[in-house]
């Protein structure tokens, strides 16, 4: 069995992610306007005719756009008709839309097969958000975790715009990396000499890494560079933001779609 194959099939106990939160983080709580819509649509979906006057969905009597095309360079033609646009126009769960969420789970499950979705009962959990770009994630994500005083490792050379992101809420540390990903001496010796470096500072929260198509450099990490630097942050306990904004980009090769 290989590397990945092992650690796919070992039991982690899974980090306690609350520890994690940013005051900001642990004070968020579900809107409530959005229980009620999520409410009303199970109502609607269940073959109840309801008036919702709570939820505050706009009436898509007054919506601008009725129905849209859009033509795609492949020569085909995406059609928007006015039930999709009235979906499409009006507000809907926080998480995201739904046939599209149930979609990417599909793809997640097909392409990166994570225990949490493969294995039964599994302790963790799988959880998708959907968000208005890779960087919307980010920052969020990034405003959960860190307060003044927190701070993220990242690659010495990275996506300036994360970078200046980490800095407005907390500081970022720098790391060595080459051609096959971060060097994995430098994280363990950065980690372990933590607490006698900066002991009135709290250890780094994360990692982020940018695995497939760094910007600036373009470089991929190798999978037996990732599985040092996931066993490494298991036992520093560190959390992986991993941006995969160009995980899909290929040259050359025509990938299967997800059904
Ligand atoms: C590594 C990386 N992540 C995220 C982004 C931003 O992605 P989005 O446009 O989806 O917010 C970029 C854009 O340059 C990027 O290079």
């Amino acid at each position: 069995m290989d590397r990945k194959a092992a650690l796919l099939n070992s039991e982690p106990s899974p980090p306690e992610y609350e520890t994690f939160l940013s005051h900001a983080g642990k004070q968020l709580e579900a809107e409530e306007i959005r229980q009620v819509q999520e409410k009303d649509a199970a109502r609607t979906a269940a073959g109840k005719s309801i008036i919702a006057m709570s939820s505050g969905l706009p009436n898509a009597q007054g919506f601008p756009i009725i129905e849209a095309d859009f033509r795609l360079r492949d020569g085909s033609v995406l059609h928007l008709d006015e039930e999709q646009m009235n979906i499409a126009s009006n507000y809907g769960p926080t998480a995201g839309y739904v046939p599209l969420r149930e979609w990417l789970l599909k793809l997640q499950k097909q392409e990166h097969q994570p225990p949490q979705l493969t294995r039964p009962n599994h302790p963790e959990g799988f959880k998708l958000a959907v968000t208005a770009g890779a960087f919307d994630g980010l920052r969020s994500f990034i405003y959960c975790l860190m307060d003044k005083e927190d701070s993220i490792i990242l690659e010495d050379e990275v996506y300036c715009s994360v970078t200046s992101m980490v800095k407005l809420h907390g500081s970022a540390v720098p790391i060595s990396h080459d051609d096959k990903g971060v060097l994995v001496d430098d994280l363990e010796e950065l980690m372990s000499t933590w607490p006698q470096k900066y002991p009135d500072r709290p250890r780094p929260k994360a990692l982020y890494a940018i695995t497939a198509g760094n910007n600036p450099r373009g470089y991929n990490w190798t999978e037996d560079r990732m599985v040092d630097i996931y066993l490494l942050c298991r036992k520093h306990n560190l959390l992986i933001i991993e941006d995969g904004a160009y995980y899909f980009m290929q040259f050359g090769q025509v990938r299967n779609t997800v059904k």
